[in-house]
């Protein structure tokens, strides 16, 4: 699903985010990507996401050059990716239902068909009872977890998530990486 072949990335401003990276990520699998601050964690995402090319290597994605992929296509493709952004990026002014709701909307499925999606997911991260409170009411865990399911409500084929426990003590609390595996399972089962 995922090829790195000898990746390299360097910024305009001549800052390299990353240097010869080469790994394989195959349908099903979960990879975690750890290292320190300003390693290139973040830049692999971006990169995932085509808002960045890679400036040496090769990146395929589910067959696709990244290097070479259209404008046009770029749409086409985040819409197979579900992203947990590292500060999560929800709308505070939107209760919980409309901004896990929001792609999709701009997918235009029924609104029955989003109704039935959004309680799913909100089923998935334990969250049900908070479908009509705003983010603003609930704790940061709780907002990771709207992140989450969010990313996850238009059932894309990869799940991309930057740091998404950062704030926990112990990962494998819900809303965790042991829910992010699931969600994975369920996706390719
Ligand atoms: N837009 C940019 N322009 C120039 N340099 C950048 C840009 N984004 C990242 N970098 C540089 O690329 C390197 C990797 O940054 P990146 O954000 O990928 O790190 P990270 O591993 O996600 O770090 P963190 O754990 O702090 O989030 C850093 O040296 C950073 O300064
Ligand atoms: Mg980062």
């Amino acid at each position: 699903m995922i090829r790195f072949e000898q990746v390299g990335k360097r910024y305009a401003n001549g800052h390299v985010g990353l240097h010869e990276l080469s790994f394989r990520v195959r349908r099903g699998e979960f990879l975690f990507v750890t290292g320190h601050s300003g390693a290139g964690k973040s830049t692999l995402l971006r990169l995932l996401l085509a808002m960045e090319r890679p400036t040496t290597g090769k990146l395929l994605l589910a067959g696709q050059d990244l290097a070479t992929i259209s404008n046009a296509q770029i749409p086409f493709l985040r819409r197979q990716i579900g992203v947990v952004f590292q500060n999560h990026q929800l709308l505070f002014d939107r209760t919980v239902f409309n901004n896990i709701a929001l792609p999709l909307q701009i997918l235009g499925l029924s609104k029955a068909e989003i109704v039935k999606r959004v309680d799913s997911a909100l089923e998935r991260v334990a969250l049900s009872d908070k479908t009509d409170l705003y983010p603003g009411d609930l704790s940061t865990g709780q907002q990771q977890r709207v992140g989450i399911a969010r990313a996850i409500v238009h059932r894309p084929a990869l799940l991309l998530a930057d740091e998404p426990t950062k704030e926990k003590k112990n990962p494998k609390e819900i809303g965790g990486s042991g829910e992010l595996a699931e969600s994975g399972k369920k996706k390719t089962a």
